[in-house]
């Protein structure tokens, strides 16, 4: 099977900054990625380079086989090849942020089916049966009609999820979707990543809660100063850090492992 995504040299810059360094990795479907590194090692520029939330500098994302280049033949001028696919990628790679950015003015329901009408162009009443099945998924179908300052925030993240979720993406992108909690609401967020990692959705993620990703993960990726150092199987990085760097960061995150 064809990879899903495949991510290919891709650096970018933030003025004289390095901060990706031709970063290459790849993701077969069903598979789950935990992206992990110190603060500042790029996980999120990389997530949101993946869904051109960022311009990349250069290098290549192929999604489902559409590929698009980006090229620097200049200092601060890169030229992307097929701009136009920017929106399909968009719309393949659904990203849960910390902050969930709920429309505090829409209820529920409102939030997952906006993107549905006015992106995908649903009707209304098909955009409702999809929101409202995703909305199932997360567990939150009964409070539909609620809006998000009614909200716990363990209930407004798993709404983002289901409006991201609604919208059928090819990749989930997830960048600490669980570190804006409070810990007593951590768990039912992890929960609905874990079931849909079960059901074989695609996901690559950013998170700081180690034992979840190990648990969860086919592979992990360390990420340092924009530099690609391990990608494994999570067993295999805990047990055979490839640098000294992942070795700090292995015992750091989980003494008992070290
Ligand atoms: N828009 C920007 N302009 C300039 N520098 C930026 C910009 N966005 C990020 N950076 C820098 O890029 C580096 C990587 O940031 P990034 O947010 O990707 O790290 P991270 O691994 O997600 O860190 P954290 O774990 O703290 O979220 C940091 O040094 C950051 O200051
Ligand atoms: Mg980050």
């Amino acid at each position: 099977m064809p990879p899903v995504l495949k991510v290919h040299e891709l650096s970018k810059t933030f003025g004289a900054v390095r901060i990706l360094n031709a970063v290459t990795f790849q993701m077969a479907e069903g598979e789950v990625i935990s992206l992990v590194g110190a603060s500042g090692s790029g996980k999120s520029t990389l997530l949101r380079c993946i869904n051109f939330l960022e311009t990349p500098t250069s290098g290549r994302i192929e999604v489902m086989g559409e590929a698009i280049s980006i090229t620097s033949n200049r200092p601060g001028k890169s030229e992307i090849t097929n701009r136009a696919k920017i929106r399909l990628f968009r719309q393949r790679t659904g990203m849960v942020f910390q902050s969930f950015n709920l429309w505090p003015h829409r209820t529920v329901i409102g939030n997952v089916t906006e993107a549905l009408v006015y992106v995908l162009g649903k009707g209304r009443r098909e955009a409702e049966d999809m929101a409202h099945s995703a909305l199932s998924k997360v567990g939150m179908a009964e409070f539909r009609d609620r809006y998000p300052s009614q909200l716990s925030g363990g209930q407004q993240q798993r709404v983002a999820i289901a409006r991201v979720l609604a919208m059928r993406p090819k990749i989930m992108l997830f960048d600490e979707p669980t570190s804006a909690l409070d810990p007593e609401l951590i768990g039912e967020v992890l929960k609905v990543i874990r079931t849909l990692a079960e059901e074989g959705a695609t996901i690559l993620l950013v998170t700081h809660e180690m034992r979840f990703a190990r648990d969860v993960s086919n592979r992990m990726i360390f990420l340092r100063k924009g530099i690609l150092e391990q990608d494994d199987a999570p067993e295999e990085l805990f047990r055979n850090p490839a640098s000294e760097a992942v070795k700090r960061f292995v015992s750091s995150v989980m003494p008992a492992a070290a």
